[in-house]
């Protein structure tokens, strides 16, 4: 098992695509600057980001810093089970800890691939009835997907490649790497 010599995708295109994602965010949810609530959310209401633990925490944290919009933070963690019988099942150990009903949600997973987490976390968001909910996925390997989720924002469209760095693990390793790779299985 190893790394490619050279990134996949280096750190500084992946900062610049992460500026271009939240340049496109920020304008899309403008309006939601546009009131504020008093007190309690001094600088308007703005969205709701949930991330995806653990592999979201990077792209999460860079593209919230470049929103110019205000922003709560909430987290989901998954598990997704491909026994037989479980194929595609998915539990929940970690969910939001405040209600998005009538909030504008904007779920931030590092990697779209089958696409059963991302459904099965939309689903289970979805049921707390959000005024809006989209998906912003830094990778996305459309090749892979066996379930019809679209993404509002992609930050890149990659073959079908096992990839790590930027929060994207193998075995909880590599999370740490600012580029991305990709994994060779020699
Ligand atoms: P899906 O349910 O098949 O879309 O899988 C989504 C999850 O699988 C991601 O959130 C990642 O945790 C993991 N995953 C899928 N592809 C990769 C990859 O290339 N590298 C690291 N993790 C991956
Ligand atoms: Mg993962």
């Amino acid at each position: 098992m190893r790394i490619g010599e050279k990134p996949l995708i280096a750190a500084a295109a992946v900062q610049q695509r992460v500026a271009e994602l939240a340049e496109a965010v920020s304008r899309d949810y403008a309006c939601k600057h546009a009131y504020g609530d008093g007190a309690e959310h001094p600088r308007g209401v703005g969205i709701v980001l949930v991330t995806v633990l653990k592999g979201g925490l990077p792209f999460a944290a860079d593209l919230m810093r470049r929103l110019t919009i205000p922003v709560t933070l909430e987290f989901v963690r998954a598990r997704s089970y491909k026994g037989v019988r479980s194929r595609g099942a998915v539990e929940f150990t970690h969910l939001p800890e405040t209600s998005l009903a009538g909030k504008d949600v904007l779920l931030v997973e590092d990697i779209l691939d089958t696409g059963v987490t991302a459904a099965a976390i939309l689903d289970r968001l979805d049921a707390e009835r959000p005024a809006s909910l989209h998906l912003c996925t830094l990778l996305d390997k459309p090749a892979r997907r066996q379930v019809d989720v679209r993404p509002r924002y992609v930050g890149f469209q990659i073959d079908n490649h096992f990839v790590v760095g930027y929060g994207l693990d193998y075995n909880e390793a590599y999370r740490e790497l600012p580029d991305v790779y990709i994994l060779h299985q020699d």
